[in-house]
């Protein structure tokens, strides 16, 4: 089956990784990949575009000019913030005295509202005989699985995410039933967004975004629309919600 593949937010560690494999599998028609940062297309069939998520005009005039150009097999939403978000320094919370309202606007901003907004869009760019949406979550997102608290904000923004994708599943089912849905945590990868956190980390579990790419593909590339949505981690296991 040939795919079309959209990639969002595609400056990112992983992103990049993924393109790279995205660009090398022979199946690929094509690659569209958006970002706020300009990037060189890899290849014929590969087309960047420069979008800013958080503004949802720019979102909606893209999916006007792709949906009567490319169904999407695959799309992949790569966005999200932990310490850093532009000019904008964030501290993960170690404690309740430290919960503050800017902090929390901006990582339910970015880690929750913009893909909620993409998932709004792309069940106009869906392929309607199977496409598969993934938005990175993280296990931390996981609210029956919080036995370490801290990380209020990161924290709650990935585990509203999953209520987003949980709530749109229910609708996809309706209107792009071939369409599965997956939270996905890709473990501890080395990119610029774990890079203050590696320290606690072993070696064997910090993951380069090669791998993470590989593992996403390989996990979101079989799965039965029945069962939508998913909640995976890197190993390809279920996490409990
Ligand atoms: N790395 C890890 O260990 C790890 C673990 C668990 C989950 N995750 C999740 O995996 C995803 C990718 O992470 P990564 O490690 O590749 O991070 P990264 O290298 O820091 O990339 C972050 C991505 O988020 C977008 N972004 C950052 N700030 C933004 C803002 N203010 N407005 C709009 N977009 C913004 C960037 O998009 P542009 O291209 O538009 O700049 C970029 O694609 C994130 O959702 C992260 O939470 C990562």
């Amino acid at each position: 089956m040939k795919k079309n593949v959209l990639l969002i937010g595609a400056s990112g560690g992983i992103a990049q990784a993924l393109i790279k494999q995205f660009i090398n599998d022979a199946s690929l028609e094509h690659l569209v990949t958006v970002s706020r940062q300009a990037l060189e297309p890899l290849s014929a069939n590969h087309e960047h575009i420069l979008i800013d998520s958080t503004d949802e005009t720019q979102i909606k005039a893209f999916v006007d000019q792709q949906k009567t150009k490319f169904q999407f097999t695959q799309i992949v939403c790569c966005t999200g913030v932990l310490h850093t978000s532009g000019n904008q320094t964030l501290k993960p919370e170690k404690r309740l005295e430290d919960m503050n309202l800017a902090q929390f606007e901006e990582y339910f901003k970015v880690n929750t509202v913009v893909p909620a907004l993409w998932l709004k869009y792309a069940v106009h760019l869906v392929d309607k005989a199977h496409a598969v949406i993934t938005v990175f979550s993280a296990r931390v997102g996981s609210i029956s699985e919080n036995q370490l608290g801290g990380w209020y904000g990161y924290r709650a923004s990935k585990a509203a995410l999953n209520m987003i994708v949980k709530t749109a599943a229910v609708e996809y089912k309706r209107r792009a039933p071939n369409t599965v849905l997956v939270s996905y945590h890709p473990g501890t990868v080395d990119t610029e967004l774990s890079k203050p956190f590696q320290s606690n980390v072993k070696a064997s579990k910090l993951f380069t975004p090669e791998f993470t790419a590989q593992k996403l593909i390989l996990h979101t590339s079989n799965l039965d629309p029945e069962g939508s949505p998913y909640y995976l981690d890197w190993d390809g296991k279920t996490i409990n919600w």
